[in-house]
């Protein structure tokens, strides 16, 4: 059994765009005392060049402004060898030790939960120091800021380990049995949402649908082409993400089987892939969603009218026209855009199919380190 305190200081295991961005939200929220951060390296000459980091982004902004708009407040310090923000301190962990999360002690430190959000320990049903269930040496929870990969083809899930969407399946979440939880994707938390609501709402009328992410960029991209690594499957990603329009994949679609298993029950076809282009944050799921009967655009905007009204801090219903730099920002894992639907009815053997355009806008960092939060105010007995 492993209950934990939403008081107790916070793990957060790599501090990248997502693990900065977390620091931001807690440190914003001020529940605890201290966020633990572990980068397993040192970073620049000293602290100052953490604090530095932690100050600025290139997409966000100042942390000041973040905390308090335009006024003046002085909220991150660097006070002997400790950086605090907003009061709360922050204690780094650079030891190279720390590269394996079977070594930190984060126990000592009082944490319960930990985030991990490095990108590279993906595997649950690995039992080893250097993996992501090696966390649990000395934390009772860890939240994995991505999906689950499973490497052992033969290998299953384990018990102990689930994926949550909020506002999709957070009903499945057990506090007395799940201690490795995945937040599936940001693209994931954007689609699934929509699709349950249509998949309440339509059950075997539903006949498939097919999703395409327009994706901002990330770390793992190459800033100028790079040469592809031994056994790179997709040498796409190795191109220059400065010029641009990048096919890729995404592994969307097998999430959303796991988090809505009645789309597999109900034989609905389903399909994703992915364009990376060159902004910063911001992104969009255009889905094409095939019915079976005769909808117009009122009917299909009632489902999401619904459905955001009882989920309102996953779902926003837009009636803007909206472009990307809009929704940098938006702390929603999903923001309909009720005015772009449009559809189609067709007819055949006396049948109507009705064919329907539908876009979901994400901010997949801060709308990510959001639905994030959400899921962590579950596991500490918030929600
Ligand atoms: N960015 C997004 O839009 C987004 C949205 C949703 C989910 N995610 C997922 O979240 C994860 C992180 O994404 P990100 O965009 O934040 O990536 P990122 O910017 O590359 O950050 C990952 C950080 O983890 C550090 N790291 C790697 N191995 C480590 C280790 N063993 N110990 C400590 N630190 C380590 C890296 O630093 P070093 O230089 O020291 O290796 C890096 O700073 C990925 O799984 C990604 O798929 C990202």
């Amino acid at each position: 059994m492993a209950t934990v305190s939403p008081k107790s200081p916070v793990g957060i295991n790599g501090i990248g765009r997502i693990g900065k961005l977390l620091v931001w939200m807690l440190t914003a929220r001020k529940e605890q005392d201290a966020v633990i951060i572990s980068t397993g390296r040192k970073i620049g000459k000293d602290i100052r060049d953490l604090a530095t980091y932690m100050s600025y982004d290139s997409t966000f902004g100042p942390y000041e402004r973040f905390m308090f708009g335009f006024g003046r407040e002085q909220s991150l310090e660097v006070k002997g060898d400790d950086l605090f923000m907003n009061g709360v301190r922050i204690v780094w962990l650079n030891s190279p030790d720390c590269r394996k999360p079977g070594n930190i002690t984060w126990s000592g430190h009082g944490v319960e939960v930990v985030f991990d959000t490095t990108g590279k320990m993906l595997d649950p049903s690995m039992n080893e120091e250097n993996s992501l269930r090696g966390h649990l040496n000395h934390a009772k929870k860890v939240i994995l800021t991505a999906p689950f990969k499973i490497k052992n083809k033969g290998a299953l899930l384990p018990d102990d380990a689930v994926t949550v969407v909020m506002g999709v399946n957070d009903h499945v979440y057990d506090n007395q049995k799940h201690n490795i939880i995945s937040n599936a994707s940001c693209t994931t938390n954007c689609c699934a949402p929509p699709i349950k609501a249509l998949v309440d709402h339509f059950g075997d009328k539903m006949i498939s649908y097919a999703l395409t992410t327009v994706h901002s960029v990330t770390n793992s991209q190459s800033v100028l082409d790079t040469l592809p690594k031994d056994g790179d499957k997709d040498t796409r990603k190795r191109r220059s993400i400065l010029n641009n329009i990048i096919p890729t994949t995404t592994g969307a679609a097998n999430a959303v089987l796991e988090v809505i298993p009645e789309v597999r029950e109900l034989g609905i076809g389903s399909q994703a892939s992915a364009i990376r282009v060159p902004s910063n944050t911001g992104s969009i799921v255009v889905m094409d969603v095939s019915l079976l009967g005769e909808y117009d655009n009122t009917y299909i905007n009632d489902i999401f009218k619904k459905y955001s009204s009882a989920n309102p801090e996953v779902m926003l219903f837009s009636e803007k026209q909206l472009v990307s730099a809009d929704i940098i920002g938006s702390p929603y894992s999903t923001i309909y855009d009720s005015l772009f639907t449009h559809r189609r009815t067709s007819k055949r053997d006396d049948r109507y199919y009705t064919m329907v355009d539908l876009n979901f806008w994400y901010d997949n960092e801060f709308g990510y380190v959001n639905s994030l939060m959400r899921l962590y105010d579950l596991v500490t007995n918030r929600k």
